[in-house]
């Protein structure tokens, strides 16, 4: 199951079809509906995979109770949780406001919470389950992409849930990873990156490019997969060398 998986461009589509190609049943839970059900589709009839594509606001534990429902009745029993859902957020620290700073934290926080918690019960009752979800370089570095103060200390709150969690769900046989991605050619950044800008965000990129959301969607399918059962608590940076440059 993938949450914020039905933009076209995005890290989460890509990971759902490198899943689906990987032959596991993909639940698509997106804000935007009607693409999530359109995405869900689109990977049915490419890969031959048992799809399915819900609406859910992450960040309201009704929409996120309901859609869990909904896939429940849908799919085999959820093995794997990737927790994609997400916006950007480019205001400076001085024009931030309550709202704007809630609706961060609601959305990365709240929601990997509310989605994390909902799926757990199943995955303990049957001693088996794979969780990642996904920070940023912004979390470690304070920047590299295009989001400020809100976005990398959500992104930050990823990194302490991960580890945590993953200590209370290794006697559970469940592992609990993050990856921190680096820029990454998606629209999230303020709508689809011209090849300027691209070149702007790999300045000190050490392999001087933006990321592909396929390479992330492969580090992501690996830590859901059958050989990651050792790997737990771990962050895993995908960053073209960003971070150490
Ligand atoms: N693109 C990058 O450079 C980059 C770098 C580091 C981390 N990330 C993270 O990767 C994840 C995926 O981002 P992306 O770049 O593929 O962007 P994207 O915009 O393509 O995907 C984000 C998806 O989340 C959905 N979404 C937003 N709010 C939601 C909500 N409340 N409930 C459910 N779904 C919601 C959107 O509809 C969208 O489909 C995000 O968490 C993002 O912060 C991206």
């Amino acid at each position: 199951m993938l949450t914020g998986a039905a933009s076209p461009r995005g890290i989460g589509r890509a990971t759902a079809d490198r899943l689906a190609g990987d032959g596991w049943a993909i639940a698509i839970l997106d804000l935007d509906a009607e693409a999530a059900r359109t995405a869900a589709a689109e990977i049915g009839a490419a890969h031959g995979t048992r799809a399915v594509g819900v609406g859910v606001d992450v960040s309201d534990q009704g929409s996120v109770d309901a859609a869990v429902n909904e896939v429940e009745a849908a799919l085999p029993p959820i093995l794997g949780l990737a927790n994609l859902a997400g916006i950007s957020s480019p205001t400076d620290f001085m024009a931030e406001t309550v709202a704007g700073w809630d609706r961060v934290f609601a959305v990365y926080m709240r929601g990997t919470f509310l989605v994390t918690q909902r799926v757990l019960d199943g995955m303990i009752e049957r001693r088996l389950g794979r969780i990642v979800s996904v920070s940023s370089i912004s979390a470690q570095r304070g920047g590299g992409t295009y989001s400020k103060v809100a976005y990398s200390a959500s992104k930050a709150a990823i990194l302490g849930f991960t580890r945590a969690l993953a200590c209370e769900m290794g006697p559970h046989n469940i592992t609990v990873n993050a990856v921190a991605p680096g820029p990454i050619d998606t629209d999230i950044m303020g709508g689809t990156l011209t090849e300027e800008r691209k070149a702007q965000l790999s300045v000190e990129v050490l392999v001087p490019r933006v990321g592909t959301p396929a390479e992330v969607a492969a580090l992501i399918a690996f830590l859901l997969g059958p050989d990651a059962g050792y790997i737990t608590a771990a962050t895993y940076d995908i960053n073209g060398g960003l971070r150490a440059s």
